[in-house]
């Protein structure tokens, strides 16, 4: 069904250009498996599975089904004091996937959500344990956390901060970016150098003292930011200063948790373990909007004190834990765990890699990243006109070469399906070369 013109001024797009999107507007009206399908009928391969959300693909037989029975029989339930069993179910899937030592999963609707929810956790368990001189945050320099206050207050990307800048949370700081193209462009995964920029984090200690320093979070492979594997040794070496002071390391796997690095998460495949993971897109393969945040033994242990009558933690949605999205949670991860998914992807990751790094002899490609199915190949810039190359890229590939392809600014992204068809991605990377080839 087309959207008419009222339709159209009604609507208040998020991170989108709004006037310049409705001139010609890209709307999508159904989908199935790895396509979407338009308005107007034409069929689109979607590179970017959802928003790094939907690995299994759209409309996925399993949660399609687990949905619609669900809905007929508890269509939501209190979830203060009393709450729903399929809450319960998803809770010990999501640990049962989890490395080992995470034994507890706190639900939130979405990614900014589980953010918040990371943080303030990470601030009771200080003040539980009586350390509640522990409020300082720290982030990281073009990190991207969400849009609440917490999340883009940790977060480092300008122009998601600047207009909110007098308002962001006070006591939060941030370490330096991961990615430097003169030492790392064209890596191919994990760059070689830059471990010591963790050593960005001691000096933070050292300005601030460790001690009062209560969570660093990162994501353990930037995503929106434009794909920014993180140096080999770089994790470790957080992890190591973490534990040297006594603070909580948060992974915001929202992107990297449930298969997009080829691993269950981005702990698991890089062998580091946080005190705390986000997770959110993945969870139900983008059908139903949930989140969790997940955590181990010694942060949940540190709130069970106390008369047993009382509320340990001043905090949870009204929707947290919805036996909805809870069931589309189970059936996700039924899904990947019967349908070997996560192994495809890890298959594919090497595959994908290279196409990816054949835009590296291209004059206005200036650098290609990949880790698991997580990919960017940056261009130059327009003089006097950042971003304006990579619009035109997601424009003409939507329009004259049926792909979605997201852009950030002149950096392509690609987050392909966990289950693609390499044959698929074959032909979509060389339709988007064409692209980028005509363009001035
Ligand atoms: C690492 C990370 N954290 C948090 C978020 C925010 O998630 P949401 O848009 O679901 O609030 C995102 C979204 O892309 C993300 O990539």
């Amino acid at each position: 069904m087309a959207v008419s013109a009222g339709q159209l001024d009604a609507h208040w797009m998020p991170f989108t250009a709004n006037r310049d999107f409705k001139k010609a507007p890209r709307i999508i009206a159904s989908a199935a498996g790895h396509y979407y399908e338009t308005v107007d009928g034409r069929r689109l391969y979607d590179l970017f599975s959802g928003l790094w959300t939907t690995g299994l693909g759209h409309c996925h037989p399993k949660i399609v089904e687990a949905v619609q029975k669900q809905v007929a029989t508890l269509d939501y339930a209190i979830g203060f004091q009393v709450s729903n069993n399929r809450s319960f179910e998803l809770a010990e899937r999501v640990i049962d996937l989890a490395p080992p030592p995470f034994s507890q999963c706190f639900f939130t609707n979405s990614g900014s959500e589980s953010v918040d929810t990371a943080l303030k956790i990470a601030l009771a368990y200080h003040r539980a344990r009586g350390e509640g001189h522990r409020t300082r945050l720290i982030g990281r320099e073009r990190g991207y956390h969400g849009v609440n206050f917490g999340g883009m207050s940790v977060g480092g990307m300008v122009p998601n901060r600047k207009v909110f800048s007098a308002s962001l949370l006070p006591g939060v700081d941030h370490i330096r970016a991961t990615c430097d193209l003169e030492h790392t462009a064209f890596s191919r995964g994990q760059p070689e150098w830059g471990a010591h920029l963790a050593d960005d984090l001691e000096r933070l200690a050292g300005l601030h003292g460790g001690d009062n320093i209560a969570a660093v979070i990162v994501e353990p492979a930037a995503g929106s930011a434009g794909v920014l594997p993180p140096p080999v040794g770089y994790l470790e070496r957080l992890r190591e200063i973490c534990d040297r002071h006594g603070i909580l390391l948060i992974f915001d796997e929202v992107i990297t948790g449930f298969g997009r690095v080829g691993a269950s998460f981005a702990a698991d495949y890089f062998g580091v373990m946080p005190d705390i993971i986000t997770t959110a897109k993945g969870l139900t393969n983008g059908v139903i909007p949930m989140g969790a945040v997940i955590v181990q033994s010694h942060v949940y242990d540190a709130f069970m004190h106390g008369p047993e009558a009382t509320v340990e933690l001043f905090h949870g949605y009204t929707y947290s834990g919805h036996p909805v999205a809870a069931a589309a949670g189970v059936a996700t991860l039924d899904a990947y765990a019967e349908e070997g998914t996560f192994g495809q992807a890890a298959e594919l990751a090497g595959p994908f890699g290279e196409l990816l790094h054949g835009f590296a002899d291209h004059d206005k490609v200036i650098d290609v990243r990949n880790i698991g199915l997580m990919g960017a190949v940056e261009l130059a810039p327009r003089e006097g006109k950042p971003g304006a190359r990579g619009m035109e890229v997601h424009k003409r590939c939507f329009w004259e070469e049926d792909l979605v392809v997201r852009n950030g600014m002149d950096t392509l992204q690609f987050s392909p399906f966990l289950n693609a068809k390499p044959d698929d991605l074959e032909a979509a990377i060389a339709r988007i070369r064409r692209v980028v080839d005509s363009i001035d």
